[in-house]
């Protein structure tokens, strides 16, 4: 629904000179009704403050019904036969603001919805400076109505044993890691007590300390010279150590983050398999798994750092422990700048949430925008819009960039604070250590240990302000991939779903559905098709020709009533059996970058080359392909360019051919191509069509001569149905809708009979 509709100018000069701002305008739409049911335009156009009806005949603009907003309490769509009305209610009454047909009623329900949400003081839209500032704020509000998964349905209380569900089948290197973790952080932690011995036994002379004593003893080292040895091999030992543990460490844990990561893009994967048509409507497939592949890959990265946070978390505790222990007054005048850091941290933090949240969103809508830009850059260009786009690209790019510039300044002076008081706790344990050492209260060798563990508790701490960004990080991404992980396809497989060979029998019966279900689309419809009887489906645009197919294909379930495949329930079917058995041959041939083979043979790898063959030739592709500079090797571009749209056309019918479908679905197969192409596509389909139940779907008429049966559709029912000339003689829609394309190919005639002259 487009919430805005452009304006015509004289609405807008009109505007200009009553002083209503068109940026202030939150809604603008038009209707084909006038108040008393004429064919006529006005505008419904909604303000911050007004609910108007605007007139509009040639030049001439009017306003044919106004309200304050204030005044209203609700709104609503009446309606009644043929059309319909948006009414408001104003002091218990209501009053008509604007009348449309019945085609208008989706449109103007998505309508009165919104200015209900006015109404309520919603936020809804608008109001703001930037036109791009609407358009995004009207985008994610349209989003956030059509999101398959509710934001809420993950929620941060439930993740954790979700994320523990994760790694429970890593549980035995998650033990191991847990010991390298611990033993890591004791062999830091134990260094400092062996620079003490040093420093106070060989430079002080201090008496060495019993546990060193046993040590050396153990050794059997007893002379001086043999403990400073000891002493100096056992620091390199610890060293060495630690380095082996880190690099058998970090080697595990990239391995059980990329573990996750493979496994977790593969359950992604799968799932966008699984879900239903309806979800690939309201989302852009390729963008979200080049979502979903970032989310993994950051997923992969947090969990790398998860072992930072824990090895600075032991450090803080450990080195906290020690600091206490070798000098309690001490340990409190250094531990008072930690206070201050702890407080200070807590107030970034509670800053820092909405602003790194704010950077975060920004980041992903840049690049949601840029792949929406990126794939519609022929378009762009066709048009000329480069310079739009670019500009485009730009208001987007801002938006990170700014933010960030924000952040910078608060962190870049939040981090240099907290260095600042770290140095002051290292001033202050110099000087009064210094002082217990001139005092020969304390050894040298302790205010060295000392200081080394003040290293590592300040590090830690330091490391551990930056902990939440990780957190929110962490929660948002795992959040993200469990919302898709979630979702429920809405076509399911029944549990009982059978898989049999079928003869084509199709029956709708008593078949209702609409996208909306509150509009329904296709209206008790009853249909029989017999096995292997040729079926021509006409109608209107829009009358729900293709619903019916896509209905035929599960890609959606029915609201009411049912499809029966030799009288079995399309439900009770396993969906890979029925796709297998339906043949679609559409307007658009969904060809892929790829050889002629590959696309010919699609998603099956066990087909001959021969077989390939036989397919193109039965779909008369055969020769075209041979005369291609790599024949059946020859690569496609996108969507099959590289040929022309007959040959595209050939080439999906030779991939019917090949499924040897029981069911054929052709949906406008020759439509958008010249008529020698047509003719040549005619004779492939008539030999397709041999032997299976055929459902075409044309606006060409004429193609459909040979049908067993035409069905005329109108407005999601049957109107009619027979034979050609049954039709004909009925002098009803199937007529009128002939009627119409006579001129068009009489047309056709002429330019073929002249074109066979020219040539
Ligand atoms: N994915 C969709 N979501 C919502 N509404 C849809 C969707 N697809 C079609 N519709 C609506 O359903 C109605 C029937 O559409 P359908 O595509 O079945 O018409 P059709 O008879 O095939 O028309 P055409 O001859 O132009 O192809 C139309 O009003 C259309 O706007
Ligand atoms: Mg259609």
């Amino acid at each position: 629904m487009i919430l805005r509709k452009e304006l015509p100018q004289e609405i807008k000069r009109f505007f200009e000179e009553i002083g209503v701002q068109e940026e202030e305008l939150l809604l603008t739409t038009d209707s084909d009704l006038d108040l008393e049911g004429n064919y006529s335009t006005q505008w419904l156009v909604l303000s911050s403050t007004r609910l108007m009806n605007i007139g509009l005949k040639g030049a001439l603009v009017w306003i044919v019904k106004e309200f304050n907003l204030n005044e209203l309490t609700s709104v609503r769509v009446d309606r009644r036969v043929g059309n319909a009305s948006l009414e408001v209610e104003k002091k218990g009454q209501f009053y008509e603001v604007i009348r449309f047909s019945t085609a208008l009623i989706g449109k103007f329900e998505g309508f009165s919805t919104e200015i209900t949400a006015v109404l309520k003081g919603r936020d809804l839209i608008l109001t703001t400076e930037q036109q791009g500032e609407k358009e995004h704020k009207q985008k994610r509000h349209l989003k956030q109505r059509l999101s398959w998964a509710s934001p809420k349905s993950t929620r941060k209380n439930r993740l954790l044993p979700r994320i523990f569900q994760l790694l429970k089948p890593y549980h035995g290197t998650g033990v191991l890691l847990v010991f390298l973790l611990l033993t890591g952080a004791a062999l830091d932690l134990a260094s400092p007590q062996f620079f003490k011995v040093l420093v106070d036994n060989f430079i002080e002379t201090v008496a060495l300390p019993a546990w060193f004593l046993a040590f050396a003893l153990w050794f059997k080292q007893n002379s001086n010279i043999q403990y400073l040895l000891l002493l100096v091999l056992a620091l390199g030992l610890l060293q060495l150590l630690r380095k082996i543990i880190r690099l058998i460490h970090n080697g595990l844990i990239t391995k059980v983050a990329s573990q996750i990561a493979f496994n977790l893009r593969n359950r992604l994967f799968k799932k966008l398999q699984e879900l239903s048509f309806s979800f690939y409507e309201h989302h852009q497939v390729e963008q979200l798994m080049v979502k979903i592949t970032q989310d993994v890959e950051e997923l992969r990265g947090l969990i790398l750092q998860a072992t930072h946070n824990v090895i600075n978390i032991l450090l803080l505790i450990g080195a906290g422990i020690l600091l206490s222990a070798l000098e309690l007054h001490l340990a409190v005048y250094a531990l008072l700048p930690a206070l201050f850091v702890i407080g200070l941290t807590l107030v970034y933090w509670n800053y820092e949430p909405p602003s790194y949240r704010s950077y975060w969103h920004k980041k992903a809508k840049l690049n949601e925008v840029l792949s929406t830009l990126l794939s519609r850059l022929r378009i762009s260009k066709t048009f000329g819009q480069e310079s739009r786009e670019t500009e485009n690209f730009k208001y987007y790019n801002d938006h990170p960039r700014q933010s960030m510039s924000k952040r910078g300044r608060v962190s870049g002076a939040f981090h240099p604070i907290i260095s600042c008081l770290f140095g002051l706790g290292s001033l202050i344990v110099l000087y009064c250590g210094g002082q217990n050492v001139l005092r020969s209260e304390l050894t040298l060798g302790t205010l060295i240990a000392f200081f080394s563990y003040l290293k590592m508790f300040y590090g830690a701490l330091s490391q551990l302000t930056n902990i939440n960004q990780w957190f929110i990080s962490f929660t948002s991404t795992v959040q993200r991939i469990f919302q898709i992980l979630d979702s429920e396809p809405k076509i399911k497989k029944s549990p009982q779903a059978v898989d049999f060979e079928f003869t084509g029998a199709i029956s709708f019966e008593e078949l209702t559905f609409g996208y909306d279900p509150n509009f329904p689309v296709i209206k008790d419809l009853n249909l029989t098709i017999e096995p292997g009887e040729l079926v021509g489906i006409v109608g209107p645009s829009g009358c729900g020709k293709s619903t019916m197919i896509s209905l035929l294909c599960r890609f959606y379930d029915p609201d009411r009533g049912r499809i029966m495949i030799d009288h079995v329930d399309l439900r009770e079917i396993n969906p890979a059996c029925l796709r297998q058995q339906i043949g679609l041959v559409l307007q658009e041939p969904y060809l892929f970058r790829g050889s002629i083979t590959e696309n010919i043979a699609f998603g099956r790898p066990d087909i001959s080359f021969e077989e390939i063959m036989a397919a193109a030739k039965a779909a008369h592709a055969h020769d075209f392909i041979i005369n291609l500079p790599d024949g059946y090797d020859t690569i496609l571009g996108e969507r099959g360019s590289g040929l022309s749209r007959g040959e595209q056309q050939r080439i999906a019918i030779a991939r019917a051919f090949l499924g040897n479908p029981k069911i054929l679905i052709l949906e406008e197969a020759t439509s958008s191509v010249d008529p020698e192409s047509e003719k040549a596509i005619l004779e492939a389909l008539e030999v397709l069509t041999k032997g299976r139940t055929t459902i075409i779907i044309t606006h060409r008429l004429s193609t459909l001569s040979h049908a067993d049966r035409i069905i005329v559709v109108n407005d999601g029912t049957i109107r009619e149905t027979g034979s050609h000339q049954e039709l004909l003689s009925l002098n009803g829609l199937y007529r009128r809708l002939l009627e119409t394309q006579l001129p068009y190919l009489r047309n056709q005639q002429v330019t073929t009979s002249s074109t066979r002259r020219a040539n």
